[in-house]
């Protein structure tokens, strides 16, 4: 049987070091090695029993938790903390993330998800190099100044439409999943602060959310690959999602700087970072505007639909104008007005036209992507297929053909 990894579980109080125990009674591949009252036994233990992972509370006499994470990542880097807090508040995620916690749980917390937290901690050991540890760019901010060698810039796209229900998030996980499908590195980023969903569209929700991640982006400097990927969600297919809160009451605001500052950190990490919006004129969606390179708007052939994209497309400044992909969603016989009535309407070309697909709405209830089906019985893959293409023909062909004359960029517009 492989190893089982080690825990050591510290917390002032006895009934919840025993609590936190009980948890992980039947988890077989998890052992509980010790447990400490304070930060300060907790760096003794750690010596004399090696764990892997730390389950550190954070208020705690003598020494708090936050502290000795601090300590323990300087002293024993390979040992990984999670702190765990009864406040699941901001402030305390940005202190243990920086303190070096890979991640942070807030109680109430199930055992399935204590242990996957464990997994993942587990995990990032083995993925790092035996010592010395991947060294963690110290001031790795702003996004353009922090080369990592060998590793290119991603790109921002954002899906945009004013009316809801015209497709937005469809395009957004299918656009996701269907970049992963083709070998690339996306996330999925929900900046829908109510009503977001693609967490329900994918059926994969994590303990994070873009709140936390947004706080995380207040202080760039302090961002860290480790304490983003604790915070990004892996769907099955592999894309990674940043998902918004599932309460409305949960959210908070988030500035067009920390937005900006998000994005510009998920491109480091990712070949595509793909933004879905929400259909409210503010700060996070001018936000997500600004920073893309690619617009695909989404529209249906219906009035109303159409000029609300017109108003969008009106607000668009002239750079913004010419990083459009229009996408023509939920076609079907009836439609009466026809694709080219539009592009005359909305002065520019229909890129893809995607048909009225019964299996788009079954696909969101059983939560999985539409371009991981069946492509002969599913008429609407190719048609969104088709948009992953165009996205990776602006960028990646770019790359290919650096050495040709033509600006390939000028295609579609
Ligand atoms: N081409 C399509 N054919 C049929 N239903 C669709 C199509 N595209 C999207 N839908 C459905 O329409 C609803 C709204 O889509 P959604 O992506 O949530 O829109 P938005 O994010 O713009 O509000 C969803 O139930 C979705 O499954
Ligand atoms: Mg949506």
């Amino acid at each position: 049987m492989a190893e089982k990894i080690k825990i050591l579980i510290v917390d002032d109080n006895e009934s919840t070091r025993e609590g936190t125990q009980r948890l992980l009674e039947y988890e077989d591949n998890i052992e509980i090695v010790g447990f400490a009252e304070n930060g300060l036994e907790a760096i003794k233990r750690v010596e004399e029993f090696h764990p892997h992972v730390v389950l550190m509370d954070i208020n705690m006499p003598v020494m708090n938790g936050i502290e000795a994470t601090q300590r323990l990542q300087q002293e024993s880097p390979r040992t990984k903390v999670i702190v765990v807090s009864v406040q699941d508040d901001a402030h305390y995620l940005k202190q243990a993330f920086r303190a070096g916690a890979v991640d942070f749980v807030a109680k109430p917390i199930t055992s399935a998800e204590l242990a996957q937290a464990i997994e993942r901690a587990y995990n990032s050991i083995q993925a790092e190099p035996t010592p010395p540890p991947m060294p963690v760019p110290a001031q790795a901010w702003p996004g353009a100044q922090w080369p990592t060698p060998g590793v290119s810039e991603g790109h921002v796209i954002s899906v945009l439409g004013f009316k809801g229900g015209v497709g937005k998030t469809t395009l957004a996980v299918n656009l996701g999943v269907g970049l992963v499908k083709a070998g690339k590195k996306a996330v999925v980023v929900d900046t829908n602060l109510f009503f977001g969903d693609v967490s329900v569209f994918l059926n994969t929700r994590g303990q994070h959310t873009i709140i936390e991640m947004a706080h995380m982006a207040s202080e760039p400097d302090q961002m860290d690959p480790q304490s983003v990927q604790s915070v990004l969600v892996t769907h099955e297919s592999g894309v990674k999602l940043l998902t918004a809160p599932k309460n409305p009451r949960e959210s908070e605001p988030i500035s067009s700087e920390e937005i900006v500052n998000l994005l510009n950190y998920l491109k480091r990490e990712f070949d595509y970072v793909i933004v879905d919006t929400a259909t409210t004129l503010d700060e996070v969606l001018d936000a997500s505007i600004q920073a893309a390179e690619r617009l695909v708007i989404v529209t249906t052939p219906t009035m109303p639909a159409l000029k609300d994209t017109q108003i969008l497309i009106s607000l668009l400044d002239a750079d913004s104008l010419e990083k459009v992909i229009l996408v023509l969603n939920q076609v079907d016989k009836y439609s009466r007005i026809t694709a080219d009535q539009i592009a005359n309407y909305l002065k520019r070309p229909v890129a893809v036209q995607i048909p009225t697909d019964p299996s788009a709405v079954e696909a969101v209830n059983q939560g999985i992507a539409l371009v991981t089906l069946d492509q002969r019985r599913v008429p609407s893959i190719r048609p969104l297929l088709n948009v992953v293409q165009l996205i990776r023909d602006a960028f990646e062909t770019v790359q290919n053909e650096a050495s040709q004359q033509e600006e390939p960029r000028k295609r579609w517009w």
